[in-house]
């Protein structure tokens, strides 16, 4: 990657976002800034900021921002390295070294060896299937209703009980066993001897997006005290954070439908497949991960939750949605709460009509999060209400319909304990504050309503202050080195990193050069990064860079920390005590604070 960086630095200090943007969609001037429809979430407002200025865009409602590139990469859904020669093409600017960019590339012969062991032994698994010896395997899928033509359709295999032939035979078809190791499906019994790890079971192949096998589950016949299904770890090709059950048959399935399922397991996948949809993922049992959320963006359909509706599945499904919400993607919910079936059980015990019914009934994100919190799992502080409020000020202050707006009012009366009437005023509020042109000001009425923030307010005015003079002269940044014990906050420390490794590397710093270093690396929470940054690029930074103004900052940020790791001392000692002994302490702790002053 990094011979990219500096090319991608070239090039974006060619081109004009505006005029990079503005052939993908149409832009419309206001004041300094150029405005759009969002591309990267569901919206008709014009909630896309692009600044010629300071050459980036944001989304004030979803979030995503960035440079020109990786516009171009988002939109287009292709690689960072294909977005630099996009945006180069664009704006008729071609360096040198821009040829060198993803070259085709090369055979990744471990990764060919791994996939064709693997072939060989789905096919094994498969054929065991009707064997003799497989024939317990047969009859549990038949007492499931898995018949030959799925069993096909998804490979279904049996594993022999001798678990050492199974590897005999992979070696013998002519796999090293450093390969059948690296595979994940062999077991060391005794120092150079191995047996298949699925043995006895009966086995679920697990393919890439392109139909290659790259793991199993194999589930136990008998209810024993082993794990009901046990998966292949993680290999060179098996990831189980990125991998989605059956993309590769949902995918085409999906954009057809212009929908696609979420489930939990393979029995859910199984059991749309036998009413005709094909357009259906599994989870495996686990969370769904950013990588998750990606692909799923890329096939740019409507997501349809369908986890289970009892509590665990409810609470699985609520933090999907917020992951998906975050992402700016189109969701809704299977409105299942409280059922106690998965598709599979509704499939055999009430029928295919019970089960496309079940499918249909799709709730919103806002009815399906308000009916969470009325009736699977009520909101206990008020902390923990204030920022329900906040999550959803986005979402109503959206609607339109005052009946639509008074129902959810009313239910958000009802899960918080806040009057109505007091709701509808941070929500007007927020509205107001969307209808004109300041930025981030949706925010900051959010921000408000966070108290845990609040009390770090200064301190992280602070080091924004201080993170935003870093990124534009070297002295602040020595500054920062020298005397600050490293930002308190995550992310700005995060980025600060960034930024001395930039500062590092070059003359000046740059606005454009540390972005594009920010967007060419690997971090996990990358575009909160960015949006972190583009965020503090679009304050109004009046001061100017000078050591009295570093110091103060400095000041702020020493006296901050330590005032917040003192309550937090004093909210520790509190814990327990007596009212009468609450007072004293609390009177001690004041008279301390002042006489410090
Ligand atoms: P469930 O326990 O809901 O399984 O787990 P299921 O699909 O209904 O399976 P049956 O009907 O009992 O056979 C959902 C998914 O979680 C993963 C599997 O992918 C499963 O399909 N899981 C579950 C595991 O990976 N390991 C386990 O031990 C259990
Ligand atoms: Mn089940």
């Amino acid at each position: 990657m990094a011979y990219n960086k500096s090319i991608a630095e070239d090039v974006l200090k060619h081109a004009d976002i505006v005029q990079v943007i503005s052939s993908y969609l149409p832009l419309i001037k206001q004041g300094k800034n150029y405005k759009a429809v969002c591309p990267f979430h569901d919206d008709t407002n014009p909630s896309l900021v692009v600044s010629p200025e300071k050459q980036f865009f944001k989304c004030f409602v979803c979030g995503t921002s960035g440079t020109a590139i990786s516009f171009v990469q988002k939109y287009e859904k292709i690689s960072y390295g294909e977005a630099i020669k996009k945006v180069a093409d664009i704006v008729g600017y071609h360096p040198e070294g821009l040829d060198s960019i993803s070259r085709p590339k090369k055979v990744d012969e471990r990764r060919e060896s791994l996939l064709k062991c693997l072939h060989d032994l789905c096919l094994y698994y498969q054929f065991a299937l009707n064997t003799p010896e497989g024939k317990e395997g047969l009859d549990y899928f038949e007492s499931r209703k898995l018949d030959a033509p799925l069993r096909n359709k998804y490979k279904l295999g049996y594993a022999y009980k001798d678990g050492k032939a199974t590897i005999n035979y992979l070696q013998k078809k002519g796999h090293s066993i450093k390969t059948i190791e690296d595979t994940g499906v062999a077991k060391m019994i005794s120092v150079g001897n191995y047996a298949d790890m699925n043995e006895g079971r009966v086995v679920f192949p697990i393919c890439d997006i392109d139909g290659n096998v790259i793991g199993f589950s194999a589930r136990r016949l008998v209810n024993d005290d082993t794990a009901k299904y046990m998966n292949t770890p993680e290999t060179y090709l098996f990831h189980k954070s990125s991998n989605l059950y059956n993309i590769h048959i949902a995918k085409e399935a999906a954009k057809l439908k212009g929908y696609i399922y979420i489930c939990e397991g393979f029995m859910d996948v199984y059991a749309l497949s036998k009413i005709g949809i094909d357009a259906a993922v599994a989870i495996m049992g686990t969370a769904l991960t950013n990588e998750h959320i990606q692909i799923l963006r890329g096939l740019n359909v409507e997501i349809r939750l369908c986890l289970d509706g009892d509590l665990p599945g409810q609470s699985a499904m609520m933090k999907i949605s917020k992951a998906l919400s975050k992402a700016g993607l189109k969701y809704r919910v299977v409105d299942n709460q409280g059922s106690s079936k998965d598709p599979d059980e509704i499939l055999n015990e009430d029928g295919k009509e019970a089960l496309e019914e079940y499918l249909n009934k799709l709730t919103t994100q806002v009815d399906f999060a308000l009916n969470y919190y009325l009736r699977s799992n009520p909101l206990k502080t008020v902390d923990e209400k204030k920022a329900l409020i906040k999550e959803f000020l986005p979402i109503l202050s959206k609607i339109n319909s005052q009946i639509e707006l008074d129902t959810y009012l009313r239910k958000l009366e009802k899960i918080t304990g806040f009057d109505v009437e007091s709701i509808r005023g941070v929500v007007k509020k927020a509205r107001l504050s969307t209808a004109d042109d300041s930025v981030d000001s949706t925010s900051k009425i959010i921000e408000e309503y966070r108290p845990e923030k609040k009390e770090l307010q200064k301190l992280l005015t602070a080091e924004r202050e201080l993170l935003y003079q870093m990124t534009q002269n070297k002295s602040a940044v020595g500054f920062y080195e020298a005397k600050t014990p490293g930002f308190y906050d995550d992310v700005y420390r995060t980025i600060a990193n960034f930024v001395v490794e930039y500062a590092a590397g070059h003359e000046m710093m740059d606005d454009v050069g540390l972005m594009s270093l920010l967007e060419s690396s690997d971090l996990e929470n990358k575009e909160r990064i960015i949006r972190d940054l583009v965020s503090i690029y679009s304050e109004t930074h009046p001061q100017e860079c000078t050591e009295e103004l570093l110091n103060n900052l400095l000041d702020t940020i020493v006296s901050e920390r330590k005032r917040i790791t003192e309550e937090d001392v004093l909210s520790q000692s509190l814990e327990g005590k007596s009212e009468l002994e609450k007072a004293r302490i609390i009177n001690e702790f004041n008279r301390r604070m002042v006489a410090k002053k």
